[in-house]
């Protein structure tokens, strides 16, 4: 399925993300800035903080507690729509998938 990543600067990239992968794995993978993923994506480190595009919020499962703990910690604002990359697994229903990548992650 398809997620594209939308950086600080404006520049966009689409990934072809296969089903079960988190966006953070396939950011991560294809070399993005942007996303760093330094825990692995076990929800430790708020390093894969993004900003969901708000035609997807819904699509979305809610966030665990582990996760809401995290997105305390995130270097860059916390927004209604904050998620953890690492979280947000590829599938049928968030394929086309849109996020914005906060202005820095550590
Ligand atoms: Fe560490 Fe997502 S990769 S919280």
């Amino acid at each position: 399925f398809e997620m594209t990543l939308i950086d600080a600067a404006g520049e966009s990239r689409t990934l072809q993300v296969p089903e079960g992968q988190s966006l953070m794995q396939a950011a991560v993978s294809a070399g993005l800035r942007g996303i760093v993923g330094e825990c692995g994506g076990s929800a430790m480190c708020a390093t894969c903080h993004v900003y969901v595009d708000e035609a997807f919020g819904d699509r979305l499962p809610a966030p665990l507690a582990t996760e809401q703990e995290m997105l305390e910690c995130t270097a860059s604002e916390r927004r209604p729509n904050s998620r953890l990359g690492c979280q947000i697994k590829s599938s049928a229903a968030l394929d086309g998938l849109v996020v914005r990548l906060p202005e820095r992650q550590q």
